[in-house]
């Protein structure tokens, strides 16, 4: 087997979106930001032939050579790593490597269907650990693979989730001009709630598109103001200024509701956030369910946590992650 190493190991950020999802799918800017939540890859090469995936209660083994069509005869938690194995398959191809196979073991900190980018980070970090068999980790070769291989998992995809996955940190995405940092003159303080309602981002990704041929004069109006929004949070973020960064989140995620993609769990979440002193909330990723996120006062953060973490909802304090994808 022509293969640099046998075994390697990588890991991949969660991401939030900040502002701007779904807006993003047309070419509108968004604001993505990785999180301290990973999904750690472990690859081994096998001289069998056969993918074999292990990632928490769910398992597929099959040979390399399988198509779309034998995944009929396989159960729903095995056609849920399909997208991986099509991950293996990719990259073999590419190092013409005909008879090999690969285990991989995926262990997760980032709760599926929520949101906050486990496709993505999944992608990314197989993707790398793959590469890292052949000696190869070049970020930019690792994104453009895993936002093809994203695709299977949802069409449309923007790419944004994979992006920054990849290379960490805050950044503003504009489909015309790219990807920029943003480097916040302050830190702030994020809670992150789960409402435990899973969706399936391809699908509110199709319903907003639906939303959006029905509806264009309001679409083009919620997009123009979506961007505005963008524009202003990345003044606020350069100035530190965390109660108009609050109140932009809020704004936002108005939006977000007019356009159909929020929750009566979600809106329940965002209520308590603001009723007990977060600078601003909103849905973030594709919702339908998923996840807010809250903006929480510096000066008065454990107060305010405590508050909102005594009530419903799952609630977790998380940072920003600068490093992206990781060998090992
Ligand atoms: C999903 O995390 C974000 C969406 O904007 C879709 C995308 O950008 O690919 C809903």
């Amino acid at each position: 087997m022509n293969s640099g190493i046998n075994k390697a190991a990588s890991s991949a950020p969660a991401k939030i979106i900040l502002f701007g999802e779904h807006f993003v799918v047309y070419n509108n800017p968004a604001i993505v930001a990785a999180i301290n939540r990973r999904i750690h890859v472990v690859a081994q090469l096998n001289d069998k032939s056969r993918v074999n995936i292990k990632s928490g209660q769910n398992s597929l083994s099959i040979p390399i050579n399988s198509n779309d069509n034998d995944m009929m005869s396989h159960d729903n938690s095995s056609v849920s790593l399909f997208p991986i194995f099509k991950c293996v398959k990719h990259v073999l191809d590419e190092k013409n490597l005909v008879n090999a196979g690969v285990n991989l073991e995926i262990e997760s900190q980032i709760p599926h269907g929520e949101g906050l980018g486990s496709s993505a980070a999944s992608c990314v970090s197989t993707v790398a650990a793959l590469y890292s068999l052949f000696s190869d980790f070049d970020k930019n070769q690792i994104y453009e693979t895993a936002r093809i291989m994203e695709q299977n998992i949802h069409t449309n995809s923007s790419g944004v989730d994979c992006y920054v996955s990849t290379f960490g940190g805050i950044v503003n995405f504009e489909p015309e001009k790219g990807f920029s940092k943003i480097s916040p003159r302050k830190k702030f303080t994020l809670l992150i709630g789960a409402s435990g309602i899973k969706h399936s981002t391809g699908e509110v990704v199709s319903q907003v598109r639906q939303f959006r041929e029905k509806n264009s004069s309001l679409f083009n109006d919620l997009s123009s103001r979506a961007h505005h929004i963008c524009r202003r949070a990345i003044s606020s973020m350069n100035e530190g200024n965390e109660s108009e960064l609050g109140s932009l989140l809020t704004e936002n995620h108005k939006l977000l509701s007019i356009l159909g993609v929020s929750h009566p769990e979600i809106e329940k979440l965002i209520k308590i956030c603001l009723n007990n002193g977060a600078l601003g909330a909103k849905l973030t990723g594709a919702g339908k369910g998923g996840a807010v996120i809250a903006l929480i006062p510096t000066d008065s953060s454990d107060e305010v946590i405590a508050k909102i973490g005594s009530g419903p909802g799952k609630w977790i304090q998380v940072e920003f992650d600068y490093d992206g994808v990781i060998l090992g």
